[in-house]
């Protein structure tokens, strides 16, 4: 053969869709995938996200049939967030038994809990009349110690109601001791603890608080979610201090723009690693897609495909239905 011909030939392997599909390395599984859905007190009819196209607030019988939906797709699990008719500052219908996410949980626990895991957020801001993550000092700061507290007894009462995994989202430092400690205390030693371990301050969640109704009145996330640009040292040692307090999985969040931080926490860690496809990342696909201007569906698979290959074994995602069902 003549040297001006390649001897090492890649292009082999991708000849036809056959050999791609053999020897792909990143494979998506519709178990991997976890739906996040939002669940509101006093509404007849499920209320469309405008931010969030095909994303709804959902009645209670509405949450039921999107679970249903969600399992028979083989989906491995949802996460709820509740949005309740009244908020407060102390944010008590976050473990009020008769509070709305409780009363979802224990609903769909009793009709699905065997078919895909039922977990939810673990946090303050969807209940709270101020939209914060905490409870909040005299001077309007995020009082860390006191929101100990509030988060040790809602995931208590997440936990009495049925959820299977409780995820703590509001980056205060010591919140999974807090939680395990709460936890084991009422005999749920057995529900582990998905932990938002690099929680970003992130512009992605901008069309999250329009469908949790849970923009801040005042001020910001910033100090208490992580600097975009901090460190990538900050997210080890968030990982490892919570991983100390019994994490059982970890998370980072959001996904797309933070797929250095998922690969350093694949290498680090020895438990299962999830990340988070945000509100925005699911907007900026739609609206694209609305305007013509991209292909929606191989995006959508290559972002996911993307995601798993920097090392997520989990992928909360708004389209996990949607996807587990063409996988
Ligand atoms: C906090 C929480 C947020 C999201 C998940 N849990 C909002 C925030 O931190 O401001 C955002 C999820 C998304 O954008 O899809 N309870």
């Amino acid at each position: 053969m003549s040297a001006e011909f390649p001897t090492a030939r890649p292009r082999r392997l991708r000849r036809t869709a056959a050999l791609r599909r053999m020897v792909a390395g990143t494979r998506l599984h519709p178990a991997d995938l976890i739906l996040p859905l939002f669940v509101k007190e006093g509404i007849q009819e499920p209320a469309p996200v405008a931010s969030m196209p095909g994303v709804f607030q959902h009645t209670r019988d509405s949450l039921r049939k999107a679970v249903h939906e969600a399992a028979s797709a083989g989906v491995g699990g949802v996460i709820l967030f509740g949005i309740p008719a009244v908020k407060d500052g102390r944010g008590s219908a976050g473990d009020d038994p008769d509070g709305i996410l409780q009363v979802a949980l224990r609903e769909v626990t009793a009709e699905v809990g065997d078919a895909l895991v039922v977990m939810a957020d673990t946090c303050l801001d969807e209940f709270t009349d101020h939209g914060h993550c905490g409870i909040l000092t005299e001077t309007g700061d995020v009082d860390n110690d006191a929101t100990l507290e509030r988060y040790a007894a809602i995931a208590v009462a997440q936990a009495r109601a049925g959820s299977q995994m409780v995820a703590p989202s509001g980056m205060m430092d010591g919140q999974v001791a807090a939680i395990r400690a709460a936890l084991d205390a009422d005999g749920f030693a057995q529900v582990p603890i998905l932990a938002y371990s690099a929680k970003y301050a992130s512009s992605f969640y901008g069309p999250f608080r329009d469908a949790a109704e849970c923009a801040p009145q005042f001020g910001d996330r910033s100090t208490h979610q992580q600097d975009p640009a901090g460190p990538l040292e900050e997210a080890l040692r968030e990982v490892r201090l919570d991983l100390a307090e019994g994490a059982d999985a970890v998370m980072v969040k959001p996904a797309l723009a933070y797929l250095d931080v998922i690969r350093r926490f694949r290498d680090e860690v020895d438990v299962p690693v999830a990340a988070y496809q945000v509100s925005g990342e699911y907007a900026m696909i739609e609206a694209a897609a609305a305007n013509g201007w991209i292909d929606r569906d191989r995006m959508i698979m290559e972002s996911l495909v993307s995601i798993r290959r920097a090392g997520a074994d989990l992928i909360l995602t708004y389209w996990a239905t949607e996807v587990a069902r063409r996988l």
